[in-house]
């Protein structure tokens, strides 16, 4: 049974032509671009609950530490206009104990796999990394989330640097299959910041992460998070990080993007395949409704059909061939 039969069946009825999904991220191949985002689709099989994971083009599970972290205290969300802020401080059992608790459900749900892993020091991505390589043959791809603050550099995030990103690459080269750089969108200028991801060894790079933001108690003066500040997403986030996957697409046509930021339906897909993503992942939608990649594959199908788009591949940068910018 190919995957489109095993979506639900939304199709305009007389139109019998398959669309083609298939998206091509460097060496990877998906049968469909729609990917979960890292931190909102559970450590493990989770989504299972709701869908048959194999029907994603992949998934991405939440960011992983060489050792079990506990994340920051409550409250952890608050909802903004049009997005949402969180400050969950990536909590999550570390490697070893989700290669042991987690890996073995995901295995007998089929889905290709992507791990994403975080470090507070160069050293903590190699152990993190290190930690993986048994396991690599289960996994399409690894997400380097270097949206984390660097303790050997006065806090300051990894990916705020190129050089950091450089580091963060280079000590994790024992990994094997594609490693994917996730970048912040809190940069003057992440063309050169993916060009370096790029130069160090990235199959692609994930643009982007949250968004740095901040809500305050006005009576207090306190911040609602118990962290702190926190990281702002959803649809209110979308046009910073569809900028994003428009000028790195520009400045590197080469390297493959992956676009991720507010994506709620199929038109904003078409919008980052057009900016030059090969492929998005979808995270706050989720949280409304656990099958938000499910409907937004069905649909991305339905509006390829409905404006004679006969393989989304088709779409892939097709905003640069020309107009204002
Ligand atoms: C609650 C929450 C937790 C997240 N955790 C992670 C994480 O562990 N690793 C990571 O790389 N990104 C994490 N993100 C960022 C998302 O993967 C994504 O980049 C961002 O939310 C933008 O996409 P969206 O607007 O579709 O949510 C998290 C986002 C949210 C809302």
């Amino acid at each position: 049974m190919s995957l489109l039969d095993r979506l639900p069946a939304r199709r305009p009825s007389g139109v019998s032509a398959r669309v083609d999904l298939a998206a091509q991220v460097g060496r990877v191949s998906l049968p469909n671009p729609v990917m979960t985002a890292s931190g909102t689709a559970g450590h493990g099989a989770e989504l299972g609950a709701y869908f048959e994971l194999d029907a994603l083009g992949a998934l991405v599970v939440k960011s992983l530490s060489v050792m079990p972290w506990e994340g920051n205290p409550g409250p952890r969300v608050t909802p903004l206009p049009g997005a949402m802020m969180n400050s969950v401080g990536l909590q999550g059992p570390g490697v070893s104990g989700w290669i042991e608790h987690e890996l073995p459900a995901v295995r007998r749900s089929g889905a290709r796999l992507v791990v994403s892993l975080w470090g507070r020091t160069v050293e903590e991505y190699r152990d993190a990394a290190q930690a993986l390589v048994d396991v690599q043959d289960d996994l399409i791809a690894v997400e380097l989330n270097v949206s984390c603050p660097n303790l050997e550099d006065r806090r300051k995030m990894f990916a705020h640097s190129g050089s950091s990103v450089a580091e963060v690459l280079d000590a994790t080269s024992m990994i094997e299959v594609p490693r994917w750089a996730k970048l912040s969108p809190n940069v003057s200028d992440i063309a050169s910041i993916a060009g370096a991801a790029g130069d160090a060894g990235a199959d692609a790079v994930t643009l982007t992460n949250t968004l740095l933001g901040l809500v305050l108690d006005p009576v207090t003066g306190q911040p609602v998070l118990g962290g702190g500040g926190g990281g702002v997403s959803g649809p209110a986030m979308r046009a910073v990080a569809l900028r994003a996957v428009f000028d790195v697409s520009a400045a590197h046509p080469d390297l493959p993007v992956i676009g991720v930021g507010g994506i709620a339906n199929a038109t904003d897909v078409v919008q980052y395949l057009r900016a030059g993503a090969s492929a998005v992942q979808v995270g706050t939608a989720t949280f409304a409704d656990p099958r938000a990649t499910i409907r937004i594959i069905t649909e991305l199908d339905e509006w390829c059909r409905a404006h004679s788009v006969a393989s989304v591949a088709d779409l892939v940068r097709t905003a640069h061939s020309g107009g204002p910018q």
